[in-house]
C-alpha cells in the first residue's frame, strides 16, 4: 500500500505537518473566471477529466473570497458562508463536499472556525457560473493559509496545489489561477500537461490572440435545468462518448499551429465546431435536455452573417447555458462592438451584456 501510496501523482500534495502554529486571521484572494475553447465535458474518478481542454482567463468576471479563521476545539468542518454580505445557506452543500474532497490534503481543516465572505464582479443571476472563480479564490485563500503554517512552500507548488485543490471543487475551476491560456487534462503533445491540476499553456501565443475580446450576451439569466455535474456524468454511457473525446484531443493538437500562427479562420472553426459538439453531446444523451434558447440560436445565425457579409474574425463559443460568448480579436473591437449594439443586443434579457477580454492571474488582496 506504502509504495502505490508513494507513486501516485497527488501524493507529492499530502502533506505531514506543519512548522508554524495558526490561530486566527484572514486572507483574501482575487480570481478570474475562463472560458472554454476546447470544452470540457466528462469526467471520472475524483474530478478527472474525460479528456483535455484549454480556456481563455477572463479579465472583468472574478470572484473575490475573504477567509476569516480561528483555531477552535470541537470537531468537524465550521464554516459559513456569506455572499455579497448575506449568508447564503445554499452553497453550504458544496463547500462542505469540498472540504470533504480536500481535507486529506489540508489536514488543518476541521482545527479552525470559517468565515467565508465571497462576491462576484458578475451578476449572480446572469447565469455565468461563479465555480471556476469562486473554487479557485477559496483554494487560494486556503493555500495562503498553509503557506503562512510552511513556509518553505514554492511558488510553483503552491500554485500547482491551489489549482489541484480547486480541480476538486469545480473541475474547470483550475483553469482559474493563471492566464491567458491554461491547458487541463493529459495531451501528448503538451509536456506537463496533467489531469490534476491547470498549466499554462507553454507554447507560442500569436499576437492575434493579444487581447483577445469576449462580449457575454445574457440571453437567459435563470437557474439552469441541468447542473454541470450532472450533465458530466450523462457523458458516462454516451454513445458517442468515445468519439467525442478523441475530438476534444484532436481540437487541441489543431489549436496549437493556429496559435503559434494566428490564422483566424481556422481558429474559428475549431472554437465553434466545440461549442457547438458540447450542446450536442446534451442533445444526444439519455435524458437528453436543450440548453440553448431561439436567441442563442438567432445570435449564431447572425454572427455567421455578419462575418461572412463583413470578412470579419467574429465568432462565438457557449457555456453549459444559453449565454453566447461573442470572442473577436482587439483590432475588430470598433466594428464588433457597433454590430453587437445594433443587431445582438436585442436578443439579450433585458439586454444585458458584459465586456470582457483575455485577462492574467488571480492575485492576493
Ligand atoms: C461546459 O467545471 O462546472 O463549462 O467539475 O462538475 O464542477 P464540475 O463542472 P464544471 O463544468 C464546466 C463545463 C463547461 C466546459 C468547460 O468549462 O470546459
Amino acid at each position: 500500500m506504502w509504495s502505490i501510496l508513494n507513486v501516485m501523482p497527488e501524493h507529492k500534495f499530502i502533506v505531514c505537518s506543519y512548522s508554524h502554529n495558526l490561530s486566527s486571521g484572514i486572507v483574501s484572494w482575487q480570481s478570474p473566471s475562463n472560458i472554454a475553447l476546447v470544452k470540457y465535458w466528462g469526467k471520472y474518478g475524483e474530478q478527472m477529466p474525460m479528456n483535455p481542454s484549454i480556456s481563455f482567463t477572463l479579465n472583468n468576471c472574478n470572484t473575490k473570497t475573504s477567509v476569516s479563521f480561528t483555531k477552535k476545539s470541537s470537531e468537524g468542518f465550521e464554516f459559513e458562508v456569506f455572499l455579497d454580505g448575506k449568508r447564503e445557506v445554499s452553497f453550504d452543500p458544496k463547500i462542505r463536499k469540498f472540504f470533504e474532497r480536500i481535507e486529506t490534503y489540508l489536514p488543518f481543516l476541521k482545527e479552525f472556525k470559517f468565515k467565508i465572505e465571497t462576491s462576484n464582479s458578475f451578476p449572480h443571476s446572469s447565469g455565468i457560473a461563479s465555480s471556476a472563480s469562486g473554487m479557485s479564490a477559496l483554494a487560494l485563500c486556503l493555500m495562503d493559509m498553509e503557506r503562512q503554517m510552511q513556509s518553505s512552500i514554492t511558488e510553483d507548488y503552491f500554485k500547482e496545489k491551489a489549482s489541484f485543490l480547486a480541480r476538486l471543487g469545480s473541475g474547470s475551476a483550475c483553469r482559474s489561477l493563471e492566464g491567458p491560456l491554461i491547458v487541463w487534462g493529459e495531451h501528448i503533445e503538451i509536456d506537463g500537461s496533467s489531469n490534476l491540476f491547470g498549466i499554462k499553456y507553454p507554447f507560442q501565443v500569436h499576437k492575434n490572440f493579444q487581447h483577445y475580446q469576449d462580449t457575454i450576451l445574457l440571453v437567459d439569466k435563470g437557474e439552469k435545468q441541468v447542473s454541470s455535474t450532472l450533465g458530466h456524468d450523462l457523458m458516462l454511457d454516451h454513445p458517442f462518448a468515445e468519439q467525442r473525446f478523441r475530438q476534444a484531443k484532436e481540437n487541441l493538437s489543431k489549436l496549437i499551429p493556429v496559435f503559434k500562427n494566428g490564422i483566424l479562420s481556422e481558429f474559428i472553426r475549431i472554437v465553434e465546431s466545440e461549442a457547438l459538439s458540447l450542446h450536442a453531446m446534451m442533445m444526444t444523451s439519455m435524458p437528453y435536455f436543450i440548453l440553448m434558447k431561439p436567441n442563442t440560436l438567432e445570435i449564431i445565425n447572425r454572427i455567421w452573417k455578419f462575418r461572412e457579409e463583413k470578412g470579419s474574425n467574429v465568432c462565438f463559443t457557449l457555456d453549459a447555458g444559453a449565454n453566447v460568448h461573442v470572442l473577436y480579436p482587439k483590432s475588430e473591437k470598433k466594428t464588433v462592438s457597433k454590430f453587437i449594439e445594433k443587431e445582438l443586443l436585442q436578443f439579450c434579457k433585458n439586454g444585458e451584456f458584459i465586456v470582457d477580454e483575455v485577462g492574467l492571474e488571480a492575485f492576493k488582496i
